[in-house]
């Protein structure tokens, strides 16, 4: 609803049951219903504000992943929202359209609240995105596909072991709440927003038959231009989407790779979600060359450099303290982050309030699928990865934002740092 000028949403978090498997009921959380939540959708320009009741038994908090907006809006760790209470955040939407999401980010027990089943996505349209030929008919050929990895018991409720690394890895893939899932395709090409909504698995999406699509967009929005692929990685809270092409009357199995077998316990290539093309599918406009106007970054924008050395479940040595502010950064300013991996360990890095771009790694232009605007990039070991990070508008010299491994049971234990834009 709109009052007085502001895009008003609701959210009620509260513990449920749902039936995903034929074992039984699983017990969940969710919001405004048993599993995950309603997908928001507001237009740039816009102010929004979201009224968060929580009916939970636990304190939570909801973060918007990937928005740009004041730190005492952004839903970390000090924004904490107690049993009974409701949180009101209001902010203007002002950056590209893109697949957004939000997820609690409780410190210590933020893994436990997304894996029972509290994310949903945001999506920010804009009008250069509105004018583009491309599929925009939400659930008919526009599709949020949040995967995310999950066991069961025999009773259907959620187990799963904490790995010695990565945390825990789900034997049955569930998208959007639905284990088995397909999709009935009704237009010749569809676009999936794909959101890596698991805890710890790291994907590689890609079709049974080999067959390319094309990457329009990533994190932060629209590329410079459609990039054929075969596969797409993903890591942990990292989205990207994709538009297929399907004949009439055809089927093709949207599969994972996994990229790297040691580093992700399970079966090395696993069915996501099967697209089932209808006998007579509806005509589609071909794909634009261009999408959007994507400026080459400069780092000689840059007004300082930090470096950030991931190792064990530390960042530059030190774990996460809710009361230490480790960077300081000025806003209005750009600034170039050194971030690498010491660990022959999956990890990633994510940033609040801001989209990146990545100028360079191991001295290499990065390719085509990070070249557009990120806010969650996989660390591949023992890689330099430098990122040009802007931080703009608001300043707030006591609430900080977050950094951090998106592995959430990293997160969990205290890969996290806190810095305050002033
Ligand atoms: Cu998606 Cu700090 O989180
Ligand atoms: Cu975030
Ligand atoms: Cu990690």
């Amino acid at each position: 609803t709109v009052e007085d000028g502001v895009r008003v949403f609701e959210l009620t978090a509260a513990a449920g049951s749902t039936g995903i498997v034929p074992e039984g009921q699983t017990p969940t959380l969710g919001y405004n219903g048993s599993y995950l939540g309603p997908t928001l959708v507001a237009e740039r320009g816009e102010i929004v504000r979201v009224d968060v009741d929580n009916q939970l038994p636990d304190t939570t908090t909801v973060h918007w992943h990937g928005m740009h907006l004041p730190a005492a809006m952004d839903g970390g760790p000090h924004n904490p929202i107690a049993p009974g209470e409701t949180w009101s955040p209001e902010w203007m939407v002002d950056q590209p359209a893109a697949t957004l999401w939000y997820h609690p980010h409780l410190h210590g027990i933020t893994r436990e609240q997304v894996d029972a089943g509290l994310a949903g996505m945001f999506l920010v349209r804009d009008d250069v995105e509105a004018s583009l030929p491309l599929p925009h008919e939400y659930g008919v050929d526009d599709i949020p596909v949040i995967v995310q990895d999950r066991s069961f018991d025999a009773e259907g409720a959620f187990t799963g072991e904490l790995g010695q690394f990565d945390g825990v890895l789900g034997d049955t893939i569930l998208v959007n709440g639905t284990a088995s899932p397909y999709l009935d395709v009704t237009t010749e090409r569809v676009r999936l927003r794909l959101l890596n909504g698991s805890s710890a698995r790291m994907y590689e999406f890609a079709f049974d038959d080999g067959r390319p699509f094309d990457l329009i967009a990533t994190d932060g929005g629209l590329l410079e231009a459609p990039v054929e692929s075969e596969s797409i990685p993903l890591s942990p809270g990292e989205r990207a989407e994709i538009v297929v092409t399907m004949s009439p009357g055809e089927r093709a199995v949207l599969r994972s790779l996994a990229p790297d077998a040691d580093l992700n316990a399970g079966s090395s290539s696993f069915d996501v979600m099967e697209l089932r093309a209808a006998s007579a599918l509806d005509p589609s406009l071909e794909l634009p060359e261009r999408l959007a106007d994507i400026p080459e970054p400069d780092a000689s924008t840059a007004d300082g450099e930090r470096t950030f050395e991931l190792s064990g479940h530390n960042i530059n040595d030190r774990q996460m303290d809710m009361g230490r502010v480790d960077e300081v950064v000025t806003v209005d300013t750009s600034e170039v982050w050194r971030v690498r991996n010491d660990n022959p360990l999956p990890h990633s890095f994510h940033v609040h309030d801001t989209q990146f771009r990545v100028l360079s790694i191991d001295g290499q232009a990065p390719p085509a699928r990070l070249a557009g605007y990120k806010d969650t990039i996989a660390l591949e070991w023992n890689r330099e990865y430098r990122l040009l990070v802007r931080f703009e508008d608001y300043a707030d010299p006591t609430t900080p934002y977050m950094y951090h491994c998106h592995l959430l049971w990293h997160e969990d234990q205290g890969m996290m740092g806190q810095f305050l834009v002033v």
